[in-house]
């Protein structure tokens, strides 16, 4: 099967969806955008346009192709609008239960050759595709790192049941966008989270039980690790609410006591400190005086 892609889906317009309906952009797709945030669509859209802009300043790409690619552009609420796709990926909550609910949607609208993909960080991409009546043909894990549009990496996942047509497009799709492709077993954290999720984990028991400052547990992998970010500091670029359920997936899928999330980390969500996103997680991003003081005894 070879696929010519003319238009990918996106769904779920956060942090990694915005990014991946950019790189489709820029690399000369039809992209249609749907969240069913109307706000969260909106600054989707804003940003998307913000990061093409700065490329045009940085010399990457000419004010013609960027005007271009912004017009190919179709933010919708309406997953149906996204019936002639060749490919739809999914970048929505990272719950199992929310994107089956989505697979047997998509699986409903789309084309019979479109190709169904997820960006979930853990969760079995077999289970995903038993909500559909193709798994066969079309779901796979097609994992961006963040930010999508600046990380070199696209781990591919094929579940028990993914065709070699399916992977073999879906490659061809990530190397087209100019990743690197690693291929990873059906196994819950796949290769990167399976090994990066317990670290920062750790980092956070080193936290709770005084080991050491944030600052120092951050500097320390740093400088003592050659880490271009400290494992704090990345939890709150991930988004703690995204750490605390990769946490539990690996949980339940591994079936180990270590990937209990640290009870910090999950204290830190439930009082909505979820990162950078939200301004506060590990590290405060704003100036609250308050909060910030706060967070600076942890
Ligand atoms: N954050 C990361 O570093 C990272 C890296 C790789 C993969 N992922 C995975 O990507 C996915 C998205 O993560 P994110 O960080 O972009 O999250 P995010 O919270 O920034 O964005 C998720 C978006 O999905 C929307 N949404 C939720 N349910 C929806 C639904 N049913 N239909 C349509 N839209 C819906 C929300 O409104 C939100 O805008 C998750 O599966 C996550 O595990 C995240």
């Amino acid at each position: 099967m070879t696929v010519e892609f003319e238009a990918i889906g996106v769904v779920g317009g956060g942090q990694m969806g915005s990014g991946i309906a950019q790189l489709g952009l820029v690399h000369g797709l039809r992209v249609y955008l749907l969240d069913s945030d109307a706000q969260a669509l909106a600054r989707a859209s804003k940003s998307i346009s913000m990061s093409i802009q700065r490329l045009v300043s940085k010399g990457n790409i000419s004010e013609a192709d960027a005007s271009a690619a912004l017009q190919r552009l179709h933010c919708t609420s309406k997953l149906e609008e996204m019936k002639d796709c060749d490919l739809i990926v999914e970048a929505i909550v990272e719950s199992e239960e929310i994107k089956k609910k989505l697979f047997i949607e998509l699986d409903r609208i789309s084309k019979a050759s479109a190709i169904l993909a997820s960006n979930t960080s853990s969760i079995s991409i077999t289970r995903l595709a038993s909500a559909t009546n193709r798994p066969a043909q079309v779901v796979i894990g097609m994992h961006f790192m963040n930010p999508p549009p600046i990380m070199k990496l696209v781990e591919i996942i094929q579940g028990a049941q993914t065709s070699d047509e399916t992977f073999l497009a879906t490659k061809a799709l990530a190397q087209r966008f100019g990743k690197t492709v690693i291929c990873s077993q059906d196994y819950s954290g796949f290769i990167v989270n399976r090994i990066l999720m317990p670290m920062i984990n750790e980092a956070f028991y080193a936290l709770y039980t005084g080991v050491a400052t944030k600052e120092d547990i951050d500097t320390g992998m740093k400088l003592g690790t050659n880490h271009p970010m400290g494992p704090l500091e990345l939890a709150d670029f991930i988004g703690l609410d995204v750490c605390v359920s990769i946490m539990r997936v690996l949980q339940a899928g591994l079936g180990d006591a270590k990937y209990i999330p640290c009870p910090l980390l999950v204290q830190y969500v439930d009082a909505g400190r979820l990162g950078r996103k939200q301004g506060l997680g590990v590290y405060s991003y704003h100036k609250l005086p308050e909060l910030a003081k706060s967070t600076s005894r942890l």
